[in-house]
């Protein structure tokens, strides 16, 4: 432990350095490299100090059963969908459940988007091969282009500036968004609900639809509540904390709290392949403000994880760590129990969310990576029971999902086929849920948040 405490000792943005690291590009031209960082280090933030404290401030309320955390977005974001009708869909399919789920869990709901830099991707191998052809594998579009050539598979670090930029733009009309009104959308009138229609649960859901309309006319009827409060929410921005250069061009000191913070995002998570005490990725989390999302698989080691927590919040301060646990259906039952019961041992602060998408990715027929609706929701019943029966909470709930029309999951009330996955299948890396599969999972969650309320 005296050892462990030295080992601890000396945190500044660039300590990460000295550690090993992995899931990192090779730059060919490294000088190119610092001095892109070194441009991204003199921009404005994006985000600001006291928004990170504030989610900071609900995460713990979501800890304490007060509030309930949805988090979601594409598993890898484009650049190229920093367009107002990607970003608009994007925003309302995130508030559109965070409706429904504040319905069914009677409490406020912090949101929180994989948008606005969710733009680095770990994978499994360095190389591909495609047509024959073997080549880098694509590892966002902060790094390298999808387009399947040698010369776009190349590490890139100008792409770096462009996703400040993009970044910054998509955040930009964000705001403006909820700034602007767009949080009306409360209204379900607005809500393309066609596949009620074809669900067995149709009577289900117009029940709720009916009863979230009559109570947002309800409180505009009784005194303007609309103006203040139903006009305006929170929202926030996460991504994948990987690309540890460029978290460190945005790590600032901020002088009154005499803290370093990250204000690329209000939130950022560990990956389940970056989470090694002794590595790079630990070492620059550590000595960040942020609240921290720690992905949590079927290969972790629950003493490894507690000591990782521990690691991460000396303090046990309440809203600082987020378990992000993704076993699959499979193996949540026998992994989660385990899992909450360290935790407890450790007596370490935690909220608990769930993660269905990356424990449930499957290869269809036809090869194309895929994931089930059953199979994710199963995942969620589980870990929802798992933590009731422990006498713990299931707090919040993590999607890949995007509010366009995709077929990338398959199942679903409009019964998404195998072989309907070529018909738009858009991810540039994980499958995931469309507009419609969305807002369901958002009624069934509502329904066991209701449940359990
Ligand atoms: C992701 O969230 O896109 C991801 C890669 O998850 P995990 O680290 O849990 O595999
Ligand atoms: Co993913």
């Amino acid at each position: 432990m005296a050892a462990m405490s030295k080992q601890w000792a000396q945190w500044q943005p660039n300590s990460w350095r000295s550690k090993p690291i992995k899931q990192q590009p090779q730059y060919e031209d490294m000088g190119q490299l610092d001095k892109v960082l070194g441009r991204i280090k003199s921009y404005p933030p994006l985000v600001f100090a006291g928004e990170v404290d504030n989610l900071k401030r609900q995460l713990a309320g979501a800890a304490a059963g007060k509030r309930f955390l949805l988090q979601g977005g594409d598993c890898a974001e484009r650049f190229q969908d920093c367009n107002p009708e990607s970003i608009t869909s994007k925003l309302k399919i995130l508030l559109q459940m965070s409706v429904v789920l504040c319905y069914g869990a009677r409490r406020p709901v912090v949101r929180v988007g994989r948008i606005a830099g969710q733009y680095a991707k770990p994978r499994s191998s360095d190389m591909e091969d495609i047509q024959g052809q073997k080549m880098p594998v694509f590892r966002g579009d902060n790094i390298n282009s999808f387009e399947p050539d040698a010369e776009g598979r190349r590490a890139n670090p100008e792409r770096l500036l462009h996703g400040y930029h993009t970044a910054s733009m998509t955040l930009n009309y964000i705001r403006a968004l909820i700034t602007g009104g767009f949080a009306d959308l409360h209204h379900p009138e607005n809500w393309n609900l066609g596949f009620v229609g074809k669900s067995e649960h149709r009577s289900k859901y117009e029940r709720v639809v009916a009863n979230i309309r009559d109570a947002v006319t309800f409180m505009e009827t009784f005194g303007g509540v609309r103006e203040e409060s139903l006009g305006s929410v929170d929202f926030f921005t996460s991504h994948e904390g990987l690309l540890l250069g460029f978290e460190e061009a945005m790590t600032r000191f901020f002088p009154e709290k005499s803290r370093y913070y990250n204000l690329g995002a209000h939130m950022l998570w560990i990956g389940d392949r970056t989470r090694e005490i002794s590595g790079a990725h630990v070492e620059y989390f550590r000595g960040i403000e942020n609240p921290i999302g720690i992905k949590w698989g079927p290969s972790a080691d629950p003493q490894e994880m507690t000591e990782l927590i521990k690691a991460l919040n000396p303090s046990n301060e309440p809203g600082r760590i987020t378990i992000i646990s993704r076993f699959g259906h499979e193996k949540v039952e026998s992994h989660l129990p385990i899992a909450v019961e360290a935790v407890r041992k450790g007596n370490c602060n935690v909220l608990w969310s769930s993660d269905p998408m990356h424990g449930n990715v499957i290869k269809a027929g036809n090869n194309i990576k895929t994931r089930d609706f059953d199979s994710i929701l199963s995942e969620l019943r589980s870990s929802f029971r798992v933590h009731a029966e422990l006498g713990s909470r299931l707090g919040g709930v993590h999607f890949e999902l995007t509010g366009e029309n995709v077929t990338e999951c398959i199942g679903g009330s409009e019964a998404i086929k195998e072989s309907d996955l070529v018909r738009q299948y858009e991810t540039f890396c994980d499958p995931r849920l469309n507009y419609s599969q969305s807002l369901e999972m958002a009624f069934v969650i509502s329904e066991i948040l209701a449940q359990n309320a």
